[in-house]
C-alpha cells in the first residue's frame, strides 16, 4: 500500500518535471510570444541559423530594421565615418536626457532664472554635475557635427544620390546652432545678456527683413524677460522636435540611398 502511494508520488513529479521542461516552449508558442516576436527571430520556436533568418532578425526588429539586411565591408568599419554621425546623434540624446533634469529646477523669467541656475549648482544634487554634462555635450555636438560634415564632404558623400540628405543636413548643422545659442541665454548671466545683445543686433543688419526678425526674436526693441521667455520655448521645445524630425527624415534617407557611400 504504503509502496503504491510512493509510485504515484513518483508519477506525478514526473509530470510536474515534464511540464516544467516543456514550459519555455510552451511560452514560445503562445499568442503573447508570437505577437511581439515576429517570424524568423532568434527567439520565435524552432528557429534555425539560415540566410533568410538571418535577414528576418534585421528586418524585423525596430532598432536594426534602420540598417540594411547586407552592408558593404567598408562601411562598418569604424575607421570610415569615425561614427561621427552616431556621435552627434547620442550627444543629443544625451542633451535631451541632461536637459529634462534641469527644466525640473529652472523657471524662465528675469527674476528667477539666475537664482535657480545658482540653486540647482549648489544645493541640487548632482545639480552641478548634470548642467557642466549637458554644457560640454553641446559644446561637443556642435564639434561633432561639423566635423560629420568634413567627413561626409571628404568623401563626396554629397553627390547624387545623396545630395537631398546633404541638404538635410545643412538644416540639422543650422539647427544645431541654434540650439547651443538659444541655450546660451537661459543662465541670464552677464556673457548670455552680452552675446545675445551682440547676435540680435547683429540679425538686425540682415537686408529687407533683418529688424523684424530681431523684433520677433527679442520679443520687444530689447533683450528682456520676453526675450528669455521666447529662446526658452524655441530652446527646450520648438527646435529640438524640428531637428527630432529632420534627424529622422536624415536616417531614412542614408538608408534609402544604399546605406553609406561606397569606398572612394
Ligand atoms: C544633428 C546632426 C546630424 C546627425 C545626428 C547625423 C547623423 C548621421 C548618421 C548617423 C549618418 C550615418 C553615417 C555616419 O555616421 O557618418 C549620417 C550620414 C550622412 N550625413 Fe549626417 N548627421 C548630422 C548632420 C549632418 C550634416 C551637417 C551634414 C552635411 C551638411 C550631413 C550629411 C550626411 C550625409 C550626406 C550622409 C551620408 C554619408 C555617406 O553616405 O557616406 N549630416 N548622418
Amino acid at each position: 500500500m504504503a509502496r503504491r502511494i510512493g509510485a504515484g508520488r513518483g508519477q506525478l513529479l514526473q509530470e510536474r518535471l515534464r511540464r516544467f521542461q516543456e514550459l519555455p516552449q510552451r511560452i514560445q508558442g503562445s499568442q503573447v510570444w508570437t505577437s511581439i516576436f515576429r517570424p524568423g527571430s532568434i527567439f520565435r520556436k524552432g528557429y534555425t541559423d539560415s540566410p533568410r533568418n538571418r535577414s528576418y532578425v534585421i528586418m524585423n526588429s525596430v532598432l536594426y530594421h534602420l540598417h540594411p539586411v547586407k552592408v558593404k565591408r567598408h562601411a562598418v568599419k569604424v575607421s570610415y565615418t569615425l561614427c561621427l554621425g552616431g556621435l552627434s546623434f547620442f550627444l543629443f540624446i544625451i542633451l535631451t536626457v541632461t536637459g529634462i533634469f534641469l527644466m525640473f529646477f529652472y523657471r524662465p523669467t528675469s527674476a528667477q532664472a539666475w537664482n535657480d541656475i545658482k540653486t540647482l549648482q549648489t544645493s541640487v544634487t548632482f545639480g552641478l554635475l548634470v548642467r557642466n554634462m549637458h554644457r560640454w555635450a553641446a559644446h561637443l555636438m556642435v564639434l561633432s557635427v561639423f566635423l560629420h560634415m568634413a567627413r561626409v564632404f571628404y568623401h563626396g558623400a554629397y553627390k547624387p544620390p545623396r545630395e537631398f540628405n546633404w541638404v538635410i543636413g545643412v538644416i540639422l548643422l543650422t539647427l544645431t546652432l541654434l540650439l547651443s545659442f538659444t541655450g546660451y541665454l537661459l543662465p541670464w548671466d552677464q556673457l548670455a545678456l552680452w552675446a545675445v545683445t551682440v547676435g540680435t543686433n547683429m540679425m538686425g543688419y540682415t537686408p529687407v527683413f533683418g529688424q523684424q526678425v530681431r523684433f520677433a526674436l527679442l520679443g520687444g526693441v530689447e533683450i528682456g524677460t520676453e526675450t528669455l521667455l521666447r529662446w526658452y520655448v524655441l530652446h527646450v521645445l520648438m527646435l529640438p522636435f524640428v531637428i527630432v524630425i529632420f534627424m529622422a527624415i536624415h536616417f531614412w534617407r542614408v538608408r534609402k540611398d544604399g546605406g553609406v557611400s561606397g569606398p572612394l
